[in-house]
């Protein structure tokens, strides 16, 4: 969604501004914007496009100051037009703020002053906040934030500069995310982690209704009741050499590359030779564990696939009943959920709009809520009873490749635990299963060891239009995925199915020009999917199998064949997901796509 920075200090405000805009460029980019103070005056430049197009612009016209706000927008109300970039101001001009979010009910605030006399330029949501906080304000923005979120329905984060005040700039967020930075004579604020990286790790995530002065000297945070609070500083482990591409042509290609230390650091100490133990995280009790019944796993777009994998080693290792969930769906039928229901809520940024609502209402039905998350801080992390997380880092590719690696790492080490505190798996087999797990880490990068491979796939199936994927079992979350992969990044057409789901309907569309991705390692379905792959071959479509080391049968039948490490057939997709990973990366690049934004897509999705 819409990326905000701000900053206060000595360094030049307009380098600051676009070094965090193009770090955020991830959240949404059609559009950009700032607004900052040069010498006695609120200067603000918009335009349509890149933030290169505006850095252009604002070097053009001489921009300098020291502290300022900026901006990436990803449409939601209005269309990509300058009028509809962010900042917007009253129209006196003495109020300036970016905003993330959407203010639900803006038509309303709209009529309302309409019958005052205002006038609006844009077709946003964000000017009308605007419009309504220069009413509020009676000379203490903290006071006019208060009234003005008695007003605002929906979510928003906001960071206002106003024309009286040169000394900093005013945040509230309420549903979506915002950050402080603390720094020495220079503070910041961003809607996530990465901008802050190349001066400061010091970071003070804001709560719901959190209202902030952030100056040069410091920053003060009210509650949502205007009482004020103590800083809640958190030291972040990540550093700026993680949010960068670090030679790589692309974030995509290098976070596929990190994928073996994903899973290596999201094991340590949690996995030893003798099995998984969590409970350093998860203070569960023993009689808390045996009461639960279900097991509800809740999740959007790839994180809902990481969860249908895991929902299939779940089901082996313990005896809960478990269920898999799009959020969306989730949180709009009737879910059997009660204290006897464990409710899992995996979302790489935690930001999620649907996950989050999916969160509140689980945990109002009386679940235990577990976040599984990449981002310490975010509104899920913050929500919930207790989070897992990945250790996978700044994730800045659109396409999730890395944190899927991690969620899926951080979800069968739960799976085994919960088998362990259930009785569902024996010691002599958890100890052979912990082994395993330990040895993902070299068979994940000895996978991505094979690139060249796949380039030659991508090469070869590039032009054409439609395509299969399909896998049985613990490879078919892996069909959706790569399917997803391919159509995200490079606009090709790409159905995922189960494999014995073929015959029903999609077969239909087979001919030589729609190739079937057979994901079919040697697991216990491997002669079924095989069958599958000669009804494909019959309609004369060309077969690409992804399959393990050894297996000669499989270039009998399929035009092109990629092998990943034999591993335990439960940990399978932890291997055969690279190469549709990477085939999708190559595919998108011989198309000329933009692989790390690509378009109308935004790295997190805040609203609903
Ligand atoms: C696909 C992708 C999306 C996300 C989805 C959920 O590559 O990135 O499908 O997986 O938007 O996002 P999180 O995990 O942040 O809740």
């Amino acid at each position: 969604m819409c990326g905000i920075v701000g900053y206060v200090g000595e360094r030049e405000v307009v380098d600051v501004l676009f070094d965090g805009m193009r770090r955020m460029e991830y959240r949404g980019y059609d559009s950009a914007g700032m607004a900052l103070w040069m010498e006695d005056k609120l200067e603000v430049i918009r335009e349509v496009g890149r933030v290169a197009e505006l850095e252009k612009a604002a070097h053009e016209r001489g921009l300098t100051g020291h502290l300022g706000i900026g901006h990436t927008r990803w449409a939601t109300h209005g269309g990509v037009t300058v009028e509809n970039a962010h900042p917007h101001s009253d129209e006196t001009g003495r109020f300036v703020l970016v905003h993330n979010g959407i203010v639900e009910n803006y038509l309303d605030l709209r009529e309302e002053l309409e019958h005052l006399g205002d006038r609006f330029v844009s077709e946003t949501d964000t000017e009308v906040v605007v419009h309504y906080l220069a009413r509020l304000y009676k000379g203490d923005m903290r006071e006019a934030l208060l009234e003005l979120q008695k007003k605002l329905r929906g979510s928003y984060a906001l960071v206002i500069l106003l024309r009286d005040d040169p000394n900093g700039f005013f945040c509230v967020r309420r549903g979506s995310p915002l950050v402080l930075g603390l720094g020495d004579g220079e503070n910041f604020c961003a809607s996530d982690v990465p901008p802050l990286l190349p001066y400061t790790r010091s970071v003070v995530y804001l709560d719901e209704g959190d209202i902030a002065s952030v100056t040069r000297q410091g920053a003060s945070v009210w509650d949502e009741t205007g009482s004020p609070k103590i800083l809640d500083v958190h030291q972040v482990d990540w550093d700026v050499s993680m949010a960068d591409k670090g030679g790589y042509p692309h974030f995509m290609l290098k976070e596929i590359n990190e994928q073996g230390a994903v899973v290596r650091s999201t094991l340590k100490s949690r996995v030893t030779e003798g099995g998984v133990d969590l409970s350093d995280e998860l203070l569960w009790t023993e009689e808390q564990v045996r009461s639960w019944r279900s097991l509800h796993i809740v999740a959007c777009g790839t994180s809902y696939y990481a969860s249908l994998v895991a929902e299939r080693a779940l089901s082996k290792w313990t005896d809960l009943d478990v269920r898999v969930d799009i959020a969306s769906e989730y949180r709009y039928r009737t879910v059997r959920t009660d204290e006897k229901t464990l409710a899992v809520f995996v979302s790489q940024s935690g930001e999620t709009a649907d996950t989050i609502a999916a969160q509140r209402l689980a945990r109002g039905l009386g679940a235990h809520c577990l976040a599984i998350t990449n981002a310490r801080g975010s509104t899920l992390d913050r929500e919930v009873h207790d989070t897992l997380l990945l250790k996978a880092g700044p994730e800045i590719g659109v396409a999730a490749t890395k944190t899927f690696m991690g969620q899926l790492t951080v979800l069968y080490l739960l799976a085994l635990y919960l088998g362990r505190l259930r009785g569902g798996i024996s010691a002599v087999e958890e100890v052979r299963l912990a082994e395993e797990l330990n040895q993902l880490p070299y068979k994940v990068e000895a996978t991505i060891a094979r690139e060249e491979s796949v380039q030659h796939l991508a090469e070869r199936y590039a032009g054409c239009r439609d395509f299969l994927f399909l896998g049985r079992g613990y490879s078919f979350p892996i069909a959706l995925e790569g399917a997803l992969k391919l159509k995200e990044i490079s606009y090709v057409h790409a159905e995922g199915y189960a494999a014995g789901e073929m015959k029903h309907g999609p077969i239909a569309l087979l001919d030589d020009k729609v190739p079937v991705v057979t994901v079919i390692p040697r697991d216990s379905l491997y002669e079924k999917t095989l069958s599958n792959i000669q009804e494909a071959k019959a309609r004369r479509s060309p077969i690409v199998a992804i399959g393990t080391d050894g297996d000669e049968l499989l270039s009998t039948y399929a035009d092109y064949v990629v092998t990943v490490p034999w591993t335990d057939e439960a940990f399978t997709p932890f291997l055969s997901v690279i190469p549709l990973q990477l085939f999708a990366y190559h595919v998108a690049k011989l198309r000329n796509c933009d692989i790390d934004k690509p378009r109308n897509l935004a790295k997190s999705v805040t609203v609903e």
